[in-house]
């Protein structure tokens, strides 16, 4: 297998520079976490929304399909963000006659409680997970019990300030997130009321890696080897794909939302708090439409409140009513195939630009 040696590689104990972002709510099923550690990357879970035991069972499913390569997981810490206006009455009017036209109960049964991320985490250890990744807050809950497990620990920001403060809560490695990225902005703090700050993937790298002294990884519009290259050449020690491994045949992604992606023009994703009440970027659709209005809740509220409506859209195939998360690169994500193969043809692709960069000098 063809390696690229970095700082990241060696703390991680990882043969290519390549990190599965964690991607709550089905994309990253047990067989795509293992299909990328197997590859030489790194396999994480996003567990956001599972409980416990199902945890437990999952990380234990890609481990043992691992071949004893590392397997990591990824909890979101996002405290809550108020909105103001908020109208639980007007959401009401929204979704039940959408839930009429799906045939779904309205209101719809209540679910469980969440388990907390230090939960989650605690029971990803006990099944054998090696590394622990937060997103969109202060990691500090969870740093002891990844520590005391001998798990470096991955925290994902969006700004400088945040990278610093990771670092001082525990961070081992610190990913960059630049404004391309797909999903959730992994801001620590979110204003209620107006936008949060996007920093640019470049922009954003090159200078959390002249604030911090732990190895730095770029997110956000990578998709290929010629974005691997440019990772490295800022100075990030490697990479955290989301939008290119949605399109991986192990991943749990629906084929309109790999359609969607696969045809996404560079200008199409927006950022919106309607899905969640957290800012996230995706593709728009009819369900993104519809609640982006009047009286509509903050987050975790907001996230709750089409969460039936979401599975089983997702259960159906029916892409305008399932959240369609995307970076602003979708566009390249190109045809299904093997996750071993999009990690073969990013490590051969960034070592092939490099080469050529090499070239190009005297
Ligand atoms: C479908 C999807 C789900 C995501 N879920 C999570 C998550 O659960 N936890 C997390 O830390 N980041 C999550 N992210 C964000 C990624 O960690 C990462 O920042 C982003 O995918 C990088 O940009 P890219 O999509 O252009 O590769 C998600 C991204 C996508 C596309």
């Amino acid at each position: 297998m063809t390696g690229i040696d970095t700082p990241l590689t060696r703390l991680l104990g990882i043969r290519r520079p390549i990190l599965l972002a964690g991607m709550a709510g089905g994309p990253t099923t047990p067989e795509l976490v293992a299909a990328v550690s197997r590859a030489g990357g790194l396999g994480v879970f996003g567990l956001a929304g599972m409980n416990a035991a199902a945890t437990h069972d999952a990380v234990s499913l890609a481990i043992a399909h691992s071949d004893d390569a590392p397997v990591g997981v990824n909890v979101l810490i996002s405290p809550a963000v108020p909105r103001p206006g908020a109208d639980p009455a007007a959401m009401d009017a929204v979704l039940a006659p959408m839930r009429a036209q799906m045939g779904l109960p309205h209101p719809p049964p209540p679910g469980a409680a969440p388990a907390t991320p230090l939960e989650l985490v605690e029971a990803a250890l006990d099944a054998g997970a090696r590394v622990v990744a937060t997103g969109l807050g202060d990691p500090a809950v969870v740093a002891g019990a990844a520590h005391d497990a001998g798990a470096p620990l991955i925290v994902m920001v969006s700004t400088v300030d945040d990278a610093r403060r990771a670092v001082s809560a525990g961070a081992d490695v610190v990913v960059a997130q630049g404004a391309e990225a797909g999903g959730h902005r992994s801001n620590f703090e979110v204003p209620p009321d107006h936008e949060v700050p996007l920093v640019g993937t470049a922009a954003l790298v090159r200078q959390v890696v002249h604030a911090v002294d732990v190895p730095v990884v770029a997110a956000g519009g990578i998709m290929d080897g010629p974005g691997l290259a440019a990772a490295l050449a800022l100075g990030a020690s490697g990479v955290q794909l989301g939008t290119a491994l949605l399109v991986a045949e192990e991943a749990g992604v629906p084929a309109g939302w790999r359609d969607r992606l696969r045809h996404a023009r560079d200008d199409e994703s927006v950022i919106t708090r309607a899905l969640s009440g957290r800012p996230a970027r995706g593709l728009p659709n009819a369900l993104t439409e519809a609640l982006e209005v009047p009286g509509a809740m903050g987050w975790p509220q907001q996230n709750a409140v089409a969460a039936d409506i979401r599975r089983a859209a997702a259960a159906a195939g029916d892409a305008d009513h399932m959240s369609l998360w995307a970076g602003q690169a979708a566009g390249l994500a190109g045809p299904d195939r093997p996750a071993a193969q999009i990690i073969d043809e990013i490590t051969d692709g960034a070592i092939e630009a490099m080469r050529m960069l090499g070239d190009l000098a005297g």
